[in-house]
């Protein structure tokens, strides 16, 4: 059994380098399949550490550490690499240097805390049963998402992967806490994209067009059926227009109407349901007002489901870490992770990492005032060792 109060102790000692790590990556974001001086800057890290690397998913840089035993048997760490295009305004002297792009949802915490983990877990060699593999994957906040670019490598497939852990900052929780949740954890998510092509022409005489105004306005309504009347109460489902345009003017209607908007659910066999109910109203109604509907629904991101066994072990070593006390159950989130695609491949866990500041009002992700409590990373770095170590 390892002893964590010796871990914490190690990654508290490195703190001066993951701090360094995190504020360079702070520093200069990158965007979703940019992160090519991120990559860079990673691989020369991990070159200092002596831990071997290749790169995989284009920017994206997956290291391995080998231990004893059995080398198939591997545990994968997995970091998110990429920025959001947000302008930073934190006015923290290590805030960004690439204008209106920022590490606004903490995945520079995540890529230094894994190369914490990776300097412990390489001074721990021994102690490793198989192999540990470092991923740090690009494109989590862009559709197709990284993940599903890192699987189409199959760079797992000569092993036998135990365990897929990933790790998120969660300004909700206070420094030096966890959350996590067995199960269903974030919601799929889908691009809804719809057009609705009729005859425009004079305002004035609507009679002699068929106007696709109209018939948009009531798709839009009818829509919010699949969620009200469709969806079984047990499974939470949203359905969001958030972009409509009808490019007319005060006396012109336009041909066509575009509008775009999302589906969030937790269910697979509900998720495809709902999208043939989308199709079905939207060119119900369109041809009821002799217009026609094109429907597209881009595929997002699988639900992140983590299972139940490796959550309940997650816990236990994250509560012998931290104290029982500051592991904490999680509910579900609307919001959507493209570790979904892990969790339908392999066993997988994940789970956050507190880096609210207490006593002060918690900055939301994905916002320009976004600033993480730095001491995270010592918690995160020793909790990302400790899983490799132990599960
Ligand atoms: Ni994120």
């Amino acid at each position: 059994m390892t002893d964590y109060k010796i871990l914490i102790a190690q990654a508290a000692a490195l703190h001066e380098h993951t701090v360094r790590h995190r504020r360079h990556l702070h520093a200069h974001p990158e965007l979703s399949f940019g992160e090519h001086e991120t990559a860079r800057y990673i691989a020369a890290a991990l070159d200092t550490l002596g831990i071997p690397h290749v790169p995989i998913a284009g920017t994206g840089v997956l290291a391995r550490i080998e231990g004893r035993g059995d080398l198939r048997r591997a545990v994968v760490l997995r970091a998110d690499t990429d920025a959001l295009p947000i302008g930073e305004q934190t006015g923290l002297a290590y805030g960004s240097q690439n204008a209106g792009v920022m590490h606004a949802c903490g995945h520079d915490m995540h890529a230094a805390a894994l190369l914490g983990a990776l300097a412990l877990l390489n001074s721990r060699r021994d102690e490793i049963e198989g192999t540990v593999l470092g991923l740090f994957q690009p494109g989590e906040e862009c559709c197709p998402g990284g993940a599903s670019l890192v699987l189409a490598e199959h760079p797992f497939d000569a092993f036998d992967i135990r365990a897929f852990v990933g790790q998120h900052v969660d300004p909700d929780l206070a420094v030096g806490t966890f959350g996590l949740r067995a199960g269903v954890y974030t919601a799929s998510s889908d691009e809804l994209h719809i057009t609705v092509r009729g005859v425009g022409g004079h305002a004035a005489m609507p009679s002699r067009l068929r106007d696709p105004v109209v018939a948009a306005a009531q798709i839009v309504t009818a829509l919010q059926q699949v969620v009200s009347r469709n969806a079984d109460g047990n499974i939470p489902t949203v359905l969001s227009i958030g972009r409509l345009i009808a490019d007319g003017a005060t006396n012109i209607i336009p041909d066509e109407v575009t509008m775009q908007g999302t589906l969030r659910t937790f269910d697979a066999d509900w998720r495809a349901g709902a999208k043939e109910r989308i199709r079905a109203i939207a060119s119900g109604v369109a041809s009821a007002y002799g217009t026609e509907a094109i429907v597209t629904i881009r595929d997002g991101y699988p639900s992140v489901v983590n299972d139940p066994v490796l959550t309940r072990r997650t816990a236990d070593i994250l509560g012998a870490l931290a104290g029982t006390d500051r592991v904490l159950a999680l509910d579900r989130r609307m919001t959507a992770e493209d570790f979904g695609y892990y969790t339908a491949h392999y066993p997988s866990v994940f789970y956050r990492l507190g880096v609210g500041r207490p006593g002060e009002e918690p900055q939301r992700l994905h916002t320009p005032g976004f600033a993480p409590d730095e001491r995270a990373l010592d918690h995160g770095a020793a909790a990302l060792a400790a899983l490799a170590l132990s599960l």
